[in-house]
This record gives structure tokens, C-alpha cells and sequence, in this order.
């Protein structure tokens, strides 16, 4: 298939680089675009293979023209957040399919554009959700899916980022609600996708909090950072920050970020204690499942370790699984713990197991390598029994949970999935 890839920033290497280096003799990358120029230079020569002529490089306010010379199959959209939606529909009315980023989109007036330009177009929408594949987390499916601990009535999920990861959410265009619908629909997208997966159901029901209580000025002058500058690159007291991000000592985020600044203003490394940031650092929320089910779940962008821990409750037993991942994400400082993930199954009238997991190798664990294989060459892979693949409505209800939580936390009041859809003729078909 001939693919074109948009928006050229750290994503879309995944991307690239599996084409380019594992599914080669059967896809081909033909056009690269973005609004950046250097980015889109950079791209355009990762691209390229030696000995040929290029791949073709678009500006982003030639991507009609690019879809009209280049004719790909499918387009690969990595740009941010809230321009998916605007290229999704695109790329559908000139008759491709699309790869998407998560989340699929950042709220209801994109999703309806989304899922009406689908219906009419026919067209297909695979959203990323690279969490599905890993295999710790198949296993949960298929122990949930077979009925091991019965019905399943209550959930508590917890996510904690650590203050490397987590600070990065708060230095560029994820900071603002309106590029990135805020954590809950950014990174929980990931999360709720999971749980709809996992318990075969959609969400009905949500009442959220949601605060921002660390990454504020306020924190800053606690840890004597006094006179601190809008970025790190400019900042007086950036020596003695812990959330320093030197760009200019990372060659990736030199040539990638900062090398290119000067063409758009994208400054990669603004100060994470900005007043002027408009989403949450601390979330929690109430759902409730048309399957009958209800979990609580929260996020934390701030704490002092990184990962998982969901216990599952069904009416023959408990089933409880934890991860503690080790990310290798730029900036800040971290103890750098061993990858540990268990799950326990706790049947009712019998002794807890603790469960060998199966560990994957590769990005998100051993999740991207697997997800990769499903979607540039599926008949060399097993059957999919876990039915992991994500259209445009399993993309729809990942976001719907957190375009609910925020609604839940500007109102104070419960939010009925259903009647924000019906009240916004957005028609997702009938579902589990
Ligand atoms: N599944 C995962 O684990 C995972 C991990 C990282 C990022 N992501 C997703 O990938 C996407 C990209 O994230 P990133 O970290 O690469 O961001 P990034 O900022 O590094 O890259 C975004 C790119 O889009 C370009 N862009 C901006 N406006 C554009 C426009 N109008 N048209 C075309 N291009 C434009 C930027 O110049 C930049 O090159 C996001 O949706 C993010 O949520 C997913």
C-alpha cells in the first residue's frame, strides 16, 4: 500500500521506521507533510530510500494537492491532537483509509465531522491503541473474556506518571485543553480505551474532579525557583530545576525541536509552573458501564513511580494486576526501577495465584512491535481472538469517557454518555 505520513514530529518515526525497516517490500512511504519546514526536511530524508529520487514533501497547506498527486492508500496521522480530525476527513473524501494517533480526536463538534465523514465515505479510521497488544495486557482480556472471576461489577484503576513523564504533558501543546482535551481524553484515552475493551462494554455514566496542584507557580517558588524564565532554554535558575529540559544537549530533541523553532514558534521546553496552563494534574472519576459495572478510576501526572494497578471484582473472584514501567522520556531526573509487572487471580473460597505474565519486548511492552505486525501485515500474524484492532468507534467511546469527565468537572454534575451524544446528533450505531 502507498502511505503518507502527517505531521512529522517524534510519533511518526514509529511509524517510518517499521515501514522503512520491517514491511518494506510491501508498503511504500510516498509523501511526508507538515507545517513545519525543517521537521518536514528531516522527514523527508529519513524517508527516503538510497538510490531513489525522494519521497515526495508537502507543507501542511498543500495536503489536498499532495492527496491529489500522490494518491495514497492510506494516511498515517501523527500531528497534534486537535488537528486529527480535520485530516481524517480529508483523507476520506479523496478516498483513503486512515492510521490514526490516539486519542482520535479532543472533542464532540470533531468527533460528529469523524463519524459522519465516515459514513459517508465508507472509508476505514484504525486508531493506534498500542496498549491493547501488550501482552500482560491480552492476558487480562482473555482471563476477563473466559469468565474466570464470573460477572464483572466493580473496578478500581489507578495510572500514575512520574515526574519526568508526566512534566512533559505541561512543556508544550498538550498543556491546553483545546489542543489536547487535557489528560483525560490525551493519555486517559489509552486507559478508558482498555477498560472498554477489557470488560466488553461502553461507558454510560461519568462524574469526574479534576485539579491542577503541582505544576503551577506556586510549586515552583516551594522549590526555590524564584525568577524562573517561560522556558528552559532562556531560564536563570534552569541549573537548579529538576524539570530542566536541555534541548540543546539531546541531539534528537536539538534537530528535531529546537533547530526548527525559528520556522513556527514551536518551543518544546516551555516552563511546566506556567500560570497560563489549562489542564489538569490530578484526576479522578466515577464510571459507570452499560454493562452494569462501575469503576473509579484516577491520574496523577506527578508521582514518584510510574505505572498500573487495577483490581477487577467479579461475582467468583478478584483478579489484580500491577506495573511498574520504566519509561525513557527526555528531562527531569529518576531512579530508574525494574520493569515488575504482576497480576493475581483471587477465586473466592481458594488461595491467591500470582500468574506467570508473558512480557513482550520492544516499545510499551512488547506493545507497538505486535500492533505494527496486525497493521502492515496481517496474514502473517495469528488470528486476532482478542479482537484488538480499533475502528472510529472504538476511537469514539476511548474519548467519550474523558469528553465526559471534563464536562463532569466544569458543571459539578454527572454526565450521561448517551444524552451529550443524542444532544449532538452524533450517532454511533448500536454497540455492546
Ligand atoms: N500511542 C502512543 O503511545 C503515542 C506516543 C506519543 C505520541 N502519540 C500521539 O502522536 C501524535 C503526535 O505526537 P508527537 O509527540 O509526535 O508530537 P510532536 O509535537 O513531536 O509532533 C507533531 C508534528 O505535527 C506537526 N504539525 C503541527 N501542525 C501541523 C499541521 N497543521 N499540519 C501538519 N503537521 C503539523 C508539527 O510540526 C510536528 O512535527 C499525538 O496525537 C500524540 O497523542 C502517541
Amino acid at each position: 500500500m502507498k502511505l503518507a505520513i502527517v505531521g512529522c514530529g517524534s510519533r511518526h518515526k514509529m511509524f517510518r521506521d517499521s515501514v522503512m525497516e520491517d514491511y518494506g517490500s510491501k508498503h511504500e512511504i510516498v509523501a511526508v507533510c507538515d507545517n513545519n519546514p525543517a521537521r518536514l526536511r528531516l522527514a523527508a530524508e529519513a524517508a527516503s530510500r538510497p538510490g531513489t529520487n525522494g519521497v515526495a514533501s508537502y507543507l501542511a497547506d498543500e495536503f489536498d494537492t499532495l492527496l491529489a498527486e500522490q494518491k495514497p492508500d492510506t494516511v498515517v496521522v501523527t500531528t497534534p491532537d486537535f488537528l486529527h480530525s480535520d485530516y481524517i476527513v480529508r483523507a476520506f473524501e479523496a478516498g483513503c483509509d486512515v492510521i490514526c494517533e490516539k486519542p482520535m480526536t479532543i472533542d464532540l463538534d470533531r468527533l460528529k465531522l469523524i463519524v459522519d465523514a465516515q459514513r459517508a465515505s465508507g472509508r476505514k479510521v484504525t486508531v493506534t491503541f498500542n496498549y491493547r497488544y501488550s501482552p500482560a495486557r491480552t492476558q487480562i482480556k482473555e482471563l476477563l473474556a473466559s469468565g474466570t472471576i464470573g460477572d464483572i461489577t466493580a473496578v478500581d484503576f489507578r495510572w500514575y506518571l512520574d515526574r519526568v513523564h508526566g512534566a512533559d504533558y505541561f512543556r508544550r501543546w498538550h498543556r491546553q485543553k483545546t489542543n489536547s482535551g487535557g489528560l483525560l481524553v490525551h493519555k486517559s484515552t489509552h486507559h478508558f480505551d482498555l477498560l472498554n475493551w477489557w470488560l466488553g462494554s461502553v461507558p454510560e455514566k461519568v462524574f469526574a474532579s479534576g485539579q491542577r496542584a503541582f505544576y503551577r507557580p506556586e510549586t515552583a517558588v516551594e522549590l526555590g525557583l524564584e525568577g524562573r524564565g517561560a522556558r528552559c532554554a532562556t531560564c536563570p535558575v534552569a541549573a537548579k530545576c529538576d524539570f530542566e529540559l536541555d534541548m540543546d544537549a539531546d541531539p534528537a530533541l536539538r534537530s528535531l525541536y529546537r533547530e526548527a523553532e525559528a520556522e513556527d514558534g514551536y518551543f518544546r521546553d516551555l516552563c511546566v509552573f506556567d500560570a497560563e496552563i489549562g489542564i489538569e494534574d490530578t484526576m479522578q472519576a466515577h464510571i459507570r458501564y452499560a454493562s452494569g459495572a462501575t469503576a473509579n478510576y484516577t491520574l496523577v501526572a506527578y508521582a514518584p513511580w510510574e505505572g498500573l494497578e487495577i483490581k477487577f471484582q467479579g461475582t467468583k473472584g478478584e483478579l489484580t494486576h500491577r506495573h511498574v514501567e520504566v519509561h525513557g522520556v527526555f528531562g527531569g531526573s529518576r531512579e530508574h526501577a525494574k520493569d515488575a509487572v504482576t497480576t493475581e487471580l483471587h477465586l473466592a473460597g481458594q488461595a491467591p495465584q500470582v500468574l506467570d505474565v508473558p512480557l513482550g519486548k520492544g516499545m510499551h511492552g512488547g506493545a507497538d512491535p505486535v500492533m505494527l505486525g496486525y497493521i502492515f501485515d496481517p496474514e502473517a500474524m495469528p488470528e486476532d481472538s482478542y479482537n484488538r484492532a480499533s475502528d472510529h468507534i472504538a476511537g469514539a467511546y476511548s474519548i467519550l469517557t474523558g469528553i465526559a469527565a471534563n464536562m463532569s468537572i466544569d458543571s459539578g454534575s454527572p454526565v450521561e454518555i448517551p444524552t451529550m451524544l443524542k444532544s449532538r446528533g452524533i450517532d454511533l450505531g448500536e454497540t455492546v
